[in-house]
């Protein structure tokens, strides 16, 4: 389990907002160790479509593995409010992907209003650009296969309600207002645009 301590001040976010989200990150984790434990000992000749405790562990694993994979990009990518500013390399690529930097920050709301759930804005490998994914229901919904992911962004109740109430798009404000962007552009570096390039 990491240690995001450091983001219970200075982000934008309150105190009791970071404190909920990371005891329910911590859960995710937990849930994650608990499954892996199972799994080792859950009897294989038991495995069923209906019910078996192999089959049912198999079948929510995603949900808590995907849990903590969705949330570190989330806190990895967050730190002091107004630290770091996108720079021209950071917006000329997301740009590219989504025809200009406002029609990013357009997608960006419509998909914070589709969904409760994830934002992800990922590689697409058969598109050869950036795009959203929306990962709704729970956090392995709808995840596209193979698209590495740039930036998550959680849109759960749980992420901005104690302190924004029902306001999504004071969420979104304080959200980008955190965001690291230097994690952002190290990410965006780090990932091929030109794999699959063409093959759709
Ligand atoms: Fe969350």
């Amino acid at each position: 389990m990491k240690n995001y301590g450091h983001l219970l001040e200075g982000t934008g976010f309150s105190k009791p907002q970071v404190q909920a989200h990371l005891k329910l990150y911590e859960g995710y984790v937990k849930k994650l160790e608990e499954i892996s434990r199972r799994l080792e000992q859950a009897d294989r000749a038991d495995a069923n479509y209906s019910f078996g405790e192999y089959s049912e562990l198999r079948r929510r694993e995603p949900v808590a593995y995907n849990g903590v994979v969705l949330h570190e990009l989330y806190f990895d990518a967050l730190g002091r409010k107004g630290a770091t500013r996108p720079d021209p390399s950071v917006k000329e690529k997301l740009a590219e992907g989504y025809g200009g930097w406002e029609e990013w920050l357009k997608d960006m709301k419509a998909a914070a209003g589709s969904c409760h759930g994830w934002a992800l804005v990922v590689q697409d490998p058969l598109r050869g650009k950036l795009t959203t994914n929306l990962v709704q229901s729970e956090h392995h919904v709808g995840l596209f296969a193979n698209t590495p992911i740039v930036m998550a962004l959680d849109l759960w109740e749980h992420a901005y309600a104690i302190q924004f109430g029902i306001d999504k798009g004071e969420y979104l404000k304080a959200f980008f207002e955190a965001l690291d962007w230097d994690v952002v552009r190290h990410r965006l570096s780090a990932v091929d645009m030109t794999v699959g390039m063409g093959s759709l």
